[in-house]
């Protein structure tokens, strides 16, 4: 007698789970096969660009008999059409959408009064201002709505190009992306000899680059599946114009790039590969015009570059997929694999002639780190910051005015990530061990980290001491700065510790 046959039951119930995990295991893969492939986006060679580009207006400003130049922003709640018939609700400084381009000169004094007209409590931050950090906008500094907050400072840095946007704990992203953020430029005696061109508007043009999504005529705010690195928008617009062209008339064209979009990185070039040339990173000009192809922005960097034009020609401003050794899935999800016609470029028929750039800029303004007094390390993470979410009533470091620092700072998570610190622009001493590329030579207050990736920056911290009320450092992935990836630091006098930050605010 040979084997006692299996009853039939049982047989039956094996095929039916077998086949059961077969269609679960072909569904799940089916999709996320179908999420991977349909989360790559272009506009690449498909961008009509078919409306004007907006240029932020200069703002107002009143001189005091003190000398003092006074702003007025109100933060408020406004509609506008991103495209024809399709009323979209948005936030803005003065407008609708954006603000205006706030300019001064180094040595003068300014004071902004703010103004929160929004149906809840915000911040104002001048991203890469050095300042009393009372005066930041930070998370410490909310205003209630319908309150005032007037910061006075004096312009004690190069000129540059900084910006200026929300800055409230938990919901920058949110901020941010409903289009509260501007431009605020600073001019200095060297910038002001130096033949660049600069007719605001004309041959100096801001180029503030969002990515968006609509879903109907609102804004999108959804992070979509497998996004760790926040908001991705399936479209990118400049100064809040959809598919832009700007008319040229000059040679040279300056474009001050800002990446005000919250976690999308870029990668400019111009469609036809020619090259430009780089003049300023986020803190202020070079030693020297770097010639590049290429150029990542993650965000909150600026760039200064300039361009070549021929007469009648018209050339796109395009971001092309990201270089960084991300992974196939990674680089997928955190929008590597993305390309974007940005802006359009027409050159009128005959232009004005511009001076050749000049082949010496400015002396370096950041240290060398050859007289650094201390050295910090900085583990990033989504979990927080050497493994500690932000915390508004702890102080996680103290330095002396006046000395310099080098701060050695490591990606060790699998994403990618940028580091933001305030009230200072540092030098890229060494990234991943070597001397940075000609890109990151100039001063800069944020660097972007691949995955694995260690900066080693040199900083200065030129004060005034105020023991109790902190500086920021984060991620600005805004999204990871919500989620905790931000600590706080105080500059102190030698000798003196660290205060307590006023707590009661922002909560
Ligand atoms: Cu642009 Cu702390 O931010
Ligand atoms: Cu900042
Ligand atoms: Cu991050």
């Amino acid at each position: 007698m040979s084997s006692v046959p299996r009853p039939r039951w049982w047989r039956r119930l094996l095929i039916g789970v077998v086949a059961f995990a077969t269609v679960f295991v072909l569904a799940v893969g089916g999709g996320v096969t179908w999420v991977y492939v349909n989360a790559v986006v272009s506009t690449v060679d498909s961008t009509k660009f078919e409306n004007e580009l907006a240029v932020p207006p200069l703002a107002q400003s009143q001189l005091r008999t003190d000398g003092t130049r006074v702003f007025e922003l109100d933060m408020r709640s406004g509609r506008k059409e991103f495209r024809a018939g399709q009323t979209t609700d948005t936030w803005g400084f003065n407008g609708d959408y954006l603000g205006p381009t706030l300019r001064a000169k180094r040595g003068e004094k300014v004071e902004v009064r703010v103004r929160n007209s929004l149906p809840e409590a915000s911040t104002v931050h001048w991203h890469g201002m050095h300042l009393p950090a009372s005066m930041d906008g930070g998370p410490h500094q909310m205003v209630a709505a319908g309150a005032t907050w007037t910061p006075q400072w004096t312009i004690d840095q190069p000129a540059a190009t900084l910006w200026y946007h929300p800055h409230p704990h938990g919901v920058t992203e949110q901020h941010v992306r409903r289009g509260l953020a501007g431009m605020f430029l600073l001019d200095d005696e060297i910038s002001e000899s130096l033949p660049l061109p600069s007719n605001y508007g004309i041959d100096d043009l801001p180029v503030i680059v969002q990515d968006v999504k609509f879903r109907g005529a609102a804004l999108d705010s959804g992070h979509a599946i497998f996004r760790d690195v926040g908001f991705l928008g399936d479209q990118t617009m400049v100064n809040g114009t959809l598919t832009p062209y700007r008319n040229v008339g000059d040679e040279l064209v300056r474009l001050r790039l800002l990446n005000a979009s919250p976690a999308r990185v870029y990668t400019f070039g111009f469609a036809d590969n020619r090259s430009f040339s780089l003049v300023a990173t986020d803190g202020g000009l070079l030693e020297r015009p770097a010639t590049l192809d290429r150029l990542q922005l993650s965000p909150g960097e600026r760039a200064e570059i300039v361009v070549r034009v021929r007469p009648g020609e018209r050339t796109v401003l395009r971001s092309n997929k990201l270089d960084a050794g991300l992974d196939f899935w990674t680089g997928r999800f955190a929008g590597g694999d993305d390309s974007f016609d940005i802006l359009e470029l027409r050159a009128a028929a005959a232009l004005r002639p511009s001076p050749e750039l000049p082949a010496t800029l400015a002396h370096p303004s950041t240290p060398d780190g050859t007289d650094s007094v201390q050295e910090r390390r900085f583990e990033l993470n989504l979990s927080g910051i050497n493994g500690q979410k932000m915390a508004m009533d702890r102080i996680d470091l103290t330095v002396t005015r006046g000395t310099t620092e080098n701060w050695i700072v490591h990606n060790n998570d699998g994403m990618p990530h940028n580091f933001h610190v305030h009230d200072v622009q540092y030098r890229v001493l060494e990234l991943n061990g070597t001397p940075p590329s000609a890109a990151l030579t100039g001063p800069k207050d944020t660097v972007f980290l691949p995955p694995n990736a260690t900066a080693k920056l040199a900083m200065r911290f030129d004060g005034p001491a105020d023991p109790n009320s902190p500086y920021m450092y984060h991620c600005h992935l805004l999204w990871h700065e919500d989620q905790g990836m931000m600590g706080q630091f105080v500059v102190v006098e030698p000798g003196q510790s660290a205060g307590r930050p006023p707590s009661h605010h922002g909560h």
